[in-house]
């Protein structure tokens, strides 16, 4: 990091956020979104730089997925991370955060096995890291479970659909509903959900029309991925819509900027420049004081 950014972050101004602290969004005013018909904006964020481009950019919902798995660690599904690691991300996040709700992922394993541990691990997000509701995936096995985060006053997303935790049953990342049978299971599953507690719902990959019937169906609010344009929000990860990924997007991602592109441009550059020794130029160096450079008898231009 540079002084000039270091000095920054601690003195300067926060463009946009100190001086008009803006509403704070909560679990409960998403659902107040969805009877005023105001779209819900949710995107991923792993990290406290990027994660404060969101918050500044006024979106609604930051979810620290377990995507980040895939994109911040370079695993090839969303199972391996941790509840440490998932606790490291979420602080950083926290710390970025004025406006947005901040949504932990419950990783795989951290609740599929047991209630308790469950609800300790969620409270371990909402104690350790500041998270102001957590996510996890599946229909009706989960709804006692989502009872008791919720008597342990924990605000639950739900996500149903193409749930990545179940990439081994699923047989890969493949569209879900699409059957009159899948239809039904996860229409049933939605409203176990909102009956359990659920103050919103992530609908992942599934049809449009599927989508519609449930969002029409249930109370909360649905947040679409991949699940077309009639739920209450829509949610993409960061890393997708900014072309940070390395294989070629979905069919449902939008590319927002090329992220990559410009990175790779400027390191290119970079490295071109220190190459050609026109980086750091003289006026980019510190200098000893007039004084300083006669007594040690050195030259004020910086040789190549
Ligand atoms: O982990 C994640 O990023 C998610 C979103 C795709 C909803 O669960």
């Amino acid at each position: 990091m540079s002084l000039t950014t270091f000095s920054t972050e601690r003195t300067g101004p926060r463009v946009g956020r100190d001086a008009d602290v803006p509403t704070k969004v909560t679990a409960p005013s998403l659902l107040q979104k969805k009877l005023l018909r105001q779209p819900i904006t949710a995107v991923t964020a792993y990290d406290y730089a990027s994660a404060r481009l969101v918050d500044e950019a006024g979106l609604d919902v930051v979810l620290v997925g377990d995507s980040l798995a895939m994109v911040m660690q370079g695993h090839e599904n969303t199972l391996a991370v941790t509840m440490d690691e998932m606790l490291l991300y979420t602080r950083g996040v926290r710390r970025a955060l004025r406006r947005a709700l901040l949504v932990a992922d419950m990783p795989f394993g951290s609740y599929q096995t047991d209630d308790r541990e469950g609800v300790a691990n969620a409270v371990r997000f909402v104690k350790e890291a500041g998270a102001e509701a957590v996510k996890l995936e599946g229909g009706r096995e989960r709804k006692d479970l989502v009872r008791r985060m919720v008597d342990a006053e924990i605000p639950v997303m739900g996500h149903l659909g193409l749930t990545p935790q179940s990439v081994h049953r699923m047989g890969g990342y493949k569209v879900q509903g699409k059957t009159m049978e899948a239809i039904d299971e996860l229409r049933t599953d939605a409203l176990a959900l909102e009956n359990a507690g659920c103050f919103a719902l992530v609908l992942e990959g599934v049809p449009r029309e599927l989508a519609r019937i449930v969002t029409e169906e249930l109370t909360i609010p649905t947040i679409g991925i991949g699940a077309g344009p009639d739920c209450n929000g829509q949610i993409l990860v960061l890393h997708d819509m900014m072309a940070m990924t390395f294989s070629p997007p979905a069919k449902f991602v939008r590319r927002y900027a090329d992220v990559a592109g410009l990175m790779r441009k400027a390191l290119a550059e970079y490295r071109q420049d220190v190459e050609a020794r026109t980086f750091p130029s003289d006026a980019e160096s510190y200098h000893l004081s007039r004084e300083m450079r006669g007594l040690m008898g050195v030259q004020t231009e910086a040789v190549g």
